[in-house]
């Protein structure tokens, strides 16, 4: 028996005023659309933005449904739009930030497991890392450089031969 160790590193920062300009902006433009989020039953507004390699920016926002599992996270959003908009294009980063109208909005959240998976995957599919920035409306800030670090041992289509 051997033990394999899964090791990845997480960028902290005590705010967004320690970012580089470019990343405070699209950190910025996630906090402002999550006021677009569609989400009456969680009272929980999650904004994600990409920046893309041709320089263009996508967004996308949580949208619920009253048969709750229709609902569907901001970052799956996001990123059928990208394909959509931009098919093939990469992804540097992605800055997700969230609203919770029944408390705080204060720390990091990162995506739920379906969406690591969605990420995963579009990293494979146009061969380049994305990079995600997490944050709430205020406070810390984390910075991870590969969306697929968050899913370690993950099934993809390279499993089916
Ligand atoms: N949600 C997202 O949009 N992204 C996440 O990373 C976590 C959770 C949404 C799903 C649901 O609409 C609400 O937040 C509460 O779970």
């Amino acid at each position: 028996m051997t033990k394999k160790d899964i090791h990845f590193s997480v960028e902290v920062y005590s705010s967004d005023n320690e970012l580089l300009p470019v990343d405070a902006e699209l950190l910025s433009a996630a906090r402002a659309i999550t006021g677009q989020a569609y989400a009456p039953y969680s009272n929980f507004l999650v904004g994600a933005v990409a920046a893309l390699a041709n320089g263009k920016t996508v967004v996308g926002t949580n949208q619920e449904n009253a048969s709750y599992p229709v609902g569907i996270c901001a970052e799956r959003v996001l990123l059928s739009s990208v394909a959509s908009q931009y098919p093939g294009e990469a992804v540097n980063t992605i800055a997700i930030s969230y609203h919770n109208l029944n408390g705080e909005s204060a720390h990091p959240i990162s995506p739920c497991g379906i969406c690591r998976q969605s990420l995963s995957e579009y990293e494979e599919r146009v061969k380049h890392p994305i990079r995600i920035i997490m944050s709430g409306m205020k406070g810390e800030v984390y910075i991870i450089e590969k969306a697929s670090q968050l899913l370690p041992l993950s099934f993809s289509a390279s499993d089916m031969g």
